[in-house]
């Protein structure tokens, strides 16, 4: 935790209240970090069942974060909460973080697709930006889910945010997050210029993805792929 939320939580009138927002926090953090190994068996277990039946991995790899305090302060602020634990699990829904990245475009429906129909699985919303790409070229398939966790007090309703990519969309979002998101380069001179180019960019992306899609249809007249 930065110093800012140290304060933040330490300007608590009852410093006991204070130690048990923090254990209830590190237990909160303990419990997504369980839900992201839950989403990550899950799809491992479909990459290995598609691995043997069609020779191939749909999944190139997958990432997983869990948002940072300082990051999880912010998001609740900027929604008018307080920085609780309760109003953690309850508001966020990007604490837990995994990100898929497939190799192709029809790969990311079929795993989103298989994930959606377990029954143990809820989806809360879907943001489909391949079909909707956002204004400034960005891609990808986003699901907040819900997925039960089991401990030993019970059985608790973890949120998670999983976004699905091909590895096109995810090498330009990679390089434009690091040039540009969250960065408040927006202010710099020429900033539209590279709004621009990374635009240009993203749609040279969205060609080689459609081609290679084509690619694999037509391999996949005469062959299970
Ligand atoms: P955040 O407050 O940023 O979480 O946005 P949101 O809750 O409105 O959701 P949204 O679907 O817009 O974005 C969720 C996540 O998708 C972000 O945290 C990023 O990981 C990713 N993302 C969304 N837009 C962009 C973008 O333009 N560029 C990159 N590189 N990533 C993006
Ligand atoms: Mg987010």
């Amino acid at each position: 935790m930065d110093e800012k939320n140290q304060e933040q939580w330490l300007d608590t009138p009852d410093p006991q209240q204070f130690i048990r927002n923090t254990a209830k926090f590190n237990d909160l953090m303990m419990m997504y970090r369980c839900a992201i190994r839950e989403i990550r068996t899950k799809l491992e277990v479909l990459d290995d069942e598609f691995s043997v039946e069609y020779k191939r991995n749909p999944i190139s790899f997958i990432k997983s974060r869990i948002k940072k305090p300082e990051s999880i302060y912010r998001k609740l602020k900027k929604l008018g909460y307080e920085f609780t634990p309760e109003n953690i699990h309850q508001q966020l829904h990007d604490v837990a973080g995994v990100r898929v990245v497939c190799a192709f475009i029809d790969d990311i429906y079929t795993i989103a697709g298989l994930l959606a129909g377990q029954d143990d699985i809820t989806v809360v919303e879907i943001r489909d930006y391949i079909k909707t790409p956002k204004p400034n070229g960005y891609r990808s398939y986003h699901m907040i889910v819900d997925i039960p966790v089991f401990f030993s007090k019970g059985k608790t309703l973890m949120r998670a945010e999983i976004q699905i990519r091909t590895i096109g969309m995810d090498f330009w979002a990679t390089l434009e997050h690091q040039l540009r998101y969250k960065q408040g380069i927006e202010d710099m001179e020429g900033y539209e210029n590279i709004s621009r180019e990374l635009l240009t960019c993203a749609r040279t992306v969205l060609e080689t993805d459609t081609e290679m899609q084509r690619i694999k249809n037509m391999i996949g007249q005469f062959h299970d792929i």
